[in-house]
C-alpha cells in the first residue's frame, strides 16, 4: 500500500528519522505563517487513495502545534487520501484530563473531538498521562509505550532499584513498569495548589528506598518542579542515588538549570520533544522514540 508521511514543524528530526527507518523520503507539504500568526498548510503531493501519517508533537507552543496538526489534515482530507493516522508523539493538553474543579473545561476531550473532526482515522501516541483519554476517542488509538526505551538501562541496576511513583495519578503506570521489571514500588503523595499552576504544597514517600536507587517514573517534565521535589524528599529518606526517567521533555522557564543543579542524579527523556542542544546539561540523557513509532506505522501498512 503507497503511503505517505508528512511532518508538521514541531519535530522534523524525529520524523525524519521516522522515514529514515521506513526507508521513505518525507512527503512535501508547505507551511505558511502570515503575519497575524495564521496558518495556511499546502499538500504537494497526490495524496489520492494513499495512507497519510502526519506527525506533530503537541508541545509548546501547543495551540500552534495542534492547528497545523488539524491543517495537515484537513489537506490531506480534501486530497481525498484513504486513511489518515495522527501520529503524536506527545500528545499536548493531555494533563487536562477530568474537570478538578467545577466551571472547568475538559481540555483533553476537545482535542479529541478536534482530532476526529477533521476525518483522522487513527491516531499514533506515546505515553498519555492517562489512559482515560483512549475513552474520549471514537476512532482507535494505538497507545505506545515510552518508558520501555528505558528498560535496558533499568536492567542493569534492577538489584538495588525501587520504583517511585511521583503521585497517585501516576501509580498504574509505575506500577506497570516496576512489575515488568520486578522492581519493588514506594509512593511519593504530592497536593498540588489547583488555584496556582505548576504550585506543589506537599510531598511524603510511602515506602522503603533507603540504600536503593530510586527511579522516579513520570510522563513529562515541565518546569522540573514534581522531580526536583521528589529527590530531595528520596535522598532525605536514604536513597543513595535518584534517577528521574520521563517520556516527554517539554522543558520551560528554566526547567534545564533547575534539574542540572538538583538531588538528582541522572534525568532520562526521549526525544518526543526535542531538547534544542543550548538546552542540554551534563545529567540528561536522551533516547530515542523512533523505532517504537515506526513499529505503530509498519502494523498499518503491512
Ligand atoms: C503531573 O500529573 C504530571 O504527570 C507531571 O508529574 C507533571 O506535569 C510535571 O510537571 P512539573 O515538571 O512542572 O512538575
Amino acid at each position: 500500500m503507497e503511503y505517505f508521511i508528512f511532518s508538521g514543524n514541531s519535530n522534523t528530526v524525529l520524523t525524519q528519522e521516522i522515514g529514515r527507518q521506513l526507508g521513505k523520503e518525507l512527503g512535501k507539504v508547505e507551511i505558511v505563517r502570515f503575519a497575524d500568526s495564521e496558518c495556511r498548510v499546502r499538500i504537494l503531493e497526490d495524496v489520492e487513495d494513499k495512507d497519510v501519517f502526519v506527525v506533530q508533537s503537541l508541545f509548546n507552543p501547543v495551540d500552534e502545534h495542534l492547528m497545523e496538526l488539524l491543517l495537515l489534515g484537513d489537506a490531506a482530507k480534501r486530497g481525498e487520501a484513504r486513511r489518515l493516522i495522527a501520529v503524536l508523539p506527545y500528545h499536548g493538553y493531555a494533563r487536562q484530563d477530568r474537570v478538578h474543579r467545577e466551571g472547568e473545561c475538559l481540555s483533553a476531550h476537545v482535542v479529541a473531538k478536534l482530532i476526529e473532526s477533521v476525518g483522522f482515522d487513527k491516531l499514533i501516541t506515546v505515553e498519555l498521562h492517562n489512559e482515560t483519554i483512549l475513552g474520549f476517542f471514537e476512532i482507535p488509538v494505538v497507545h505506545i509505550s515510552g518508558l520501555s526505551v528505558f528498560l535496558p538501562q533499568v536492567e542493569k541496576i534492577k538489584n538495588e532499584a525501587v520504583v517511585i511513583t511521583p503521585d497517585a495519578g501516576a501509580l498504574k503506570r509505575s506500577q506497570k513498569f516496576a512489575e515488568s521489571l520486578d522492581i519493588p514500588l514506594a509512593l511519593i503523595e504530592k497536593k498540588r495548589d489547583l488555584d496556582k499552576p505548576h504550585k506543589i504544597i506537599s510531598m511524603k514517600v510511602v515506602g522503603e528506598v533507603k540504600d536503593k536507587i530510586a527511579i522516579i517514573v513520570d510522563d513529562v517534565i515541565v518546569t522540573g518542579g514534581t522531580l526536583v521535589n521528589a529527590a530531595h524528599l528520596l535522598k532525605q529518606k536514604g536513597a543513595k542515588q535518584v534517577i528521574a526517567a520521563a517520556t516527554h521533555a517539554d522543558f520551560v522557564g528554566g526547567a534545564d538549570k533547575i534539574l542540572q543543579d538538583s538531588p538528582l542524579d541522572k534525568i532520562w527523556v526521549t526525544d518526543t520533544i526535542p531538547v534544542p542542544e543550548e538546552r542540554r546539561f551534563p545529567k540528561l540523557q536522551i533516547f530515542p522514540i523512533a523505532a517504537s513509532l515506526v513499529s505503530g506505522v509498519k502494523k498499518m501498512i503491512k
